[in-house]
């Protein structure tokens, strides 16, 4: 895992047009989504296009320790057959989810309505995260949790086998959070509902699904959304191809707006509405980005992105809302922010507080370093556009979506810009360099 690895600088410089055609790999959310449901399933599951990052390992393993069967054959397909919901095994060691908020938030919602003890670590930035607010509404449903430092991991889950089921409001717009309800409620006798006030990526409800399990969703007459259903249910093995990922295809997609001249495809890339906000706001930039070969697989749309680095962007005013739907992509589009014309202001930020870093404060610290005018007033994160004098180092506190974003904000900046860690770009991105440099970006080794 990153955090026992040495650091590893690197730099990225002024590059020529990007052009190419890619594939990233696949996405994140769904990856462990398939491994987890698959695991609970009855009968083999096949995964193909997995992504196979440490985060996504991490919960294999932790699939394996509850007595799944998970194999990856020759060819890169992976084969899940599952325990059956209300089976899983009480594991015999404890469960190391690396980087991985997602796998361990999610984990714990299985396993809380399980008869089972889990013990449940992760790294250094993992083990810094709030899970009070996936602990809280679990609790509701009987589950015990010893935490250490007002909920931070390590976590010690004791799961309950009469579990009561819950309708939990979430306080925060999180699908980390939506999900680990749900998944409790999977083996919970009666209905479990979630109300959300701002709908989050929906992958849970759309992959449960695909398994077999009824999901109720009614839109609610603010906007946000009710997701219901009921316990205990019986999952069936479903294959499952994994599109690729909005969030690792946005650093392709803003390089290549920020590098005049460049011409990018990026295939098979997951464009679920409520991941494409990133998608959206650089069209209202002035990003020339154009969808092509929409169709619809696993339950999830899916098409290829094709941008061309045309004309410089413009600043504009990216609201609240629309945050969950580009939640990890704010990293990013501060980099392109800081190439547009005038200002961009991002605004209610505060979850990107707790993320793999306090990203609010990482990219703040990184615009910093590399001479790029910037203001945080509440939770909205302001950048003023124009030319970029790179030349800092940027701290990536473990944090593979702080690494590769300043990596691209090198690409067209006067001087380098070098990271101090690289190695965390491997939980969800390890093609990232090889597939960069494929398309033009320069990238070099720094001194730390
Ligand atoms: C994820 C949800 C988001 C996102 C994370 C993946 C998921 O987290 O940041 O990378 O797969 O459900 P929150 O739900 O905490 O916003």
């Amino acid at each position: 895992m990153s955090s026992s690895q040495t650091k590893r600088p690197l730099q990225s410089l002024k590059s020529r047009a990007l052009n190419g055609d890619i594939r990233v790999p696949g996405d994140k959310s769904i990856s462990h989504r398939s491994l987890m449901f698959g695991g609970l399933a009855i009968g083999e599951t096949k995964i193909t296009g997995l992504l196979e990052g440490e985060d996504v390992l991490a919960t294999a393993d932790a699939m394996r320790k509850l007595g799944a069967t998970v194999i990856r054959d020759d060819q890169g397909t992976w084969h899940v057959t599952g325990v059956g919901v209300g089976a899983l095994r009480e594991p015999d060691s404890v469960i190391d989810m690396g980087n991985a908020g997602t796998g361990m938030r999610l984990m714990a919602g299985i396993v809380a309505t399980h008869p089972i003890t889990t013990f449940f670590t992760g790294d250094a930035s993992l083990c810094k995260r709030p899970m009070g607010r996936v602990a809280d509404p679990l609790a509701e449903f009987g589950a015990q949790f010893i935490t250490r430092d007002r909920g931070r991991p390590p976590m010690a889950v004791i799961g309950t086998d009469e579990a009561k089921p819950v309708t939990y409001t979430l306080p925060m717009a999180s699908a980390q959070v939506k999900s680990a309800v749900l998944l409790a409620g999977l083996n919970t006798a009666g209905t479990t509902t979630v109300i959300e006030p701002i709908p989050s990526r929906d992958h849970t409800e759309r992959m449960l699904r695909h398994f077999g399990v009824v999901v109720d969703v009614s839109i609610n007459d603010d906007g946000g959304r009710t997701v219901s259903l009921t316990g205990p249910v019986q999952m069936t093995a479903a294959d499952i191809v994994v599109p690729t990922d909005p969030s690792s295809a946005a650093f392709p997609l803003v390089a290549a707006l920020i590098n005049p001249e460049s011409h990018v495809t990026i295939r098979d890339v997951c464009l679920n509405p409520l991941r494409t906000g990133l998608i959206t706001t650089l069209i209202e930039m002035g990003g020339d980005i154009t969808i092509t070969n929409e169709r619809e697989e696993a339950g999830e749309t899916i098409g290829d992105l094709v941008v061309t680095g045309k004309s410089r962007l413009t600043g504009i005013v990216v609201s609240a809302e629309r945050a969950p739907s580009m939640i990890d992509e704010y990293p990013v589009l501060a980099v392109a922010a800081a190439y547009a014309q005038g200002e961009t202001r991002m605004c209610g930020l505060e979850e990107l507080r707790v993320k793999e870093s306090d990203r609010l404060a990482a990219v703040a610290a990184g615009l910093a370093a590399n001479g790029v005018v910037h203001r945080i007033e509440g939770d909205d994160l302001i950048v003023t556009g124009g030319d970029v004098p790179g030349g800092g180092m940027v701290e990536t506190h473990l944090d593979h979506r702080i690494a590769m974003s300043f990596l691209v904000l090198g690409l067209g900046a006067n001087d380098p810009v070098a990271v101090d860690d690289a190695s965390p770009i491997t939980t969800s991105f390890p093609s990232f360099e090889s597939l960069m440099r494929e398309l033009g970006a320069n990238f070099a080794p720094a001194g730390s």
